[in-house]
Order: structure tokens, then C-alpha cells, then sequence
């Protein structure tokens, strides 16, 4: 049994966690904690979750590395920056092991994955993340990831910047723009989290999207990285590409 404890359990994404780790034959639902309670309820875990904020996920990550607790992160937020800082915190925790994903989705990971295969083979490249109005943060860690890998790949592949004509604009109107790739964030109520990948070239585009219909969907990733989390080398893994054989 896999004892799990889990960060934010009274949020939309912790309750699902609680009620899938609770319903696994082989993981066992261990402390229950969210913000104002205490985290000591944690040392038990043998693997802590954490779905909280932004503002909160770096506090309780290094509470966890403190306490040599092993963390599967989906919280998002999570630039190189705060992923430099989490490798510091786990070089003087040396067995312990921090998995980071922006996407628990099986879909989603896969959706990155055909998004850079395609990357190289077009001149144009956007991307449209489309969310719940309730999400705190923009653009999505998914479509962060998406263009970084996207970038990398027609950097690679030498394009340069895709070909945009705009002179005159309202500000925000050619959304944000990471590696070269323009990101725009869309906030509908009722949506849960879709992302739409826009490749174009010569007479033809190529669109890739996903949709995450329901919170159900980040759950068979959670729980592949409550599972395969003591397999993984001892420090940072970010994404759960190496546990569904993609790296
Ligand atoms: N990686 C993925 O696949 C994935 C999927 C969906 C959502 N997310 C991310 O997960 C996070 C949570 O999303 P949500 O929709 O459940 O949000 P939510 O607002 O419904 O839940 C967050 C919970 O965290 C709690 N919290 C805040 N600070 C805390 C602290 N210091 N300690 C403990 N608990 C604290 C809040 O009280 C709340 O109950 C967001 O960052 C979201 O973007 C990631």
C-alpha cells in the first residue's frame, strides 16, 4: 500500500485526487490537509500531492524536501526559475525524489509530444488555451510547456520567428508570446482545460487539440505518479513523459 497524503484536498483538483487515491486497491488515503491546517499530518506519507496555488506550492514543496517527503506536484506556476530553485532544495535532500507535472493528462502529454514532432515541418506556429474562469494563472502551464517545446524544436530546425505582418494593435490582441510562439488564454465558464495547437504552412494548416472534458481526466497520470514515483532517479522530474515510456 502506497500511503498518499495530499495538499489542497479540499480544492476541485484535491477532492478528485482524495476520491481516486481512496477508491485504488493499492494506495491508501493518508492525511488530508489545506490551507490553516497543520502539514505535520503529512509525515506519514509515503507520497504527498499537491494541487494548491501558486502563491502556496513553493512553501509546502520545500516543507516536503525538508522533511524528506517524496511530492507529486500538479500545481502550476513552475518556470525554470522555481525549477532551479526546487533542484537547489533537492541537492541537499539527496534521496529524495520531487515529480513536477504541468499536465497529468494522458492526452494532453501526448498533444505536446505531436506538437513538437510537427513543429519543424511549418512557418507558423500558435497556440490557444481555452480555461475555466476560476483558473488563477495565464497562460497555462501546458501551453508554457507547448511553446518551450515548440521553440526548441524550430530553433532546432532553424525558422526563425513565424512570419506576422502586425503593425498596428490593440495591446493583448496577439497574446503573449513565449520562444517566439504567440500564446493566447482563453476564460469561458463551464470549460474545463482545452489547448488548441495552430501549425501553418504552405496552402495547409495542421491543428492539434485536446480536451480535458472533466477532472477524471488527470487522474490515471496522478496515479501513475503516486505509483512510479519511488522508480524514478532520487531529485527533480518534471512531467510524467518517463513514466508512460515517452523519453
Ligand atoms: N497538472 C495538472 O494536470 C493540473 C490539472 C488541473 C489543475 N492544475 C492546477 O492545480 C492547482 C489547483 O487547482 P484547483 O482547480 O484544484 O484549485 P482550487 O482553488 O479549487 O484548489 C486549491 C486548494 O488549495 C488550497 N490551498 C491554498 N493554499 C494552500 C496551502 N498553503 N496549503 C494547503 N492548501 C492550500 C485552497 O484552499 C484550495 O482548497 C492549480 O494551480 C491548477 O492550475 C494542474
Amino acid at each position: 500500500m502506497i500511503k498518499v497524503g495530499v495538499l489542497g484536498a479540499r480544492g476541485r483538483m484535491g477532492r478528485t485526487v482524495c476520491e481516486t487515491i481512496d477508491g485504488a486497491a493499492d494506495t491508501e488515503l493518508g492525511a488530508q490537509v489545506d490551507q490553516g491546517d497543520d502539514r505535520t499530518a503529512l509525515l506519514s506519507s509515503d507520497v504527498v500531492v499537491d494541487f494548491t496555488h501558486v502563491a502556496a506550492v513553493m512553501d509546502n514543496l520545500r516543507w516536503c524536501i525538508d522533511h524528506g517527503l517524496n511530492v507529486v506536484v500538479g500545481t502550476s506556476g513552475f518556470g525554470d526559475d522555481r525549477l532551479a530553485e526546487v533542484r537547489l532544495w533537492l541537492d541537499k535532500s539527496p534521496d529524495t525524489r520531487v515529480l513536477i507535472a504541468p499536465n497529468f493528462s494522458v492526452g494532453a502529454v501526448l498533444m505536446m509530444r505531436f506538437a513538437a514532432q510537427a513543429a519543424r515541418f511549418f512557418e507558423s506556429a500558435e497556440i490557444i488555451e481555452l480555461h475555466h474562469a476560476n483558473k488563477m494563472d495565464a497562460p497555462s502551464g501546458t501551453a508554457l510547456r507547448t511553446a518551450s517545446m515548440i521553440g526548441e524544436a524550430r530553433a532546432k530546425a532553424e525558422l526563425g520567428a513565424p512570419p506576422d505582418a502586425t503593425k498596428q494593435e490593440l495591446a493583448g490582441a496577439r497574446g503573449a508570446t513565449v520562444d517566439d510562439v504567440h500564446v493566447h488564454s482563453v476564460r469561458v465558464s463551464g470549460l474545463v482545460a482545452h489547448q488548441e495547437v495552430l501549425f501553418g504552412g504552405h496552402g495547409e494548416t495542421l491543428t492539434i487539440r485536446h480536451d480535458s472534458l472533466d477532472r477524471a481526466s488527470f487522474m490515471p497520470g496522478v496515479l501513475l505518479a503516486v505509483r512510479g514515483l519511488a522508480s524514478l532517479p532520487a531529485g527533480l522530474t518534471v512531467g510524467i513523459e518517463p513514466l508512460l515510456g515517452l523519453d
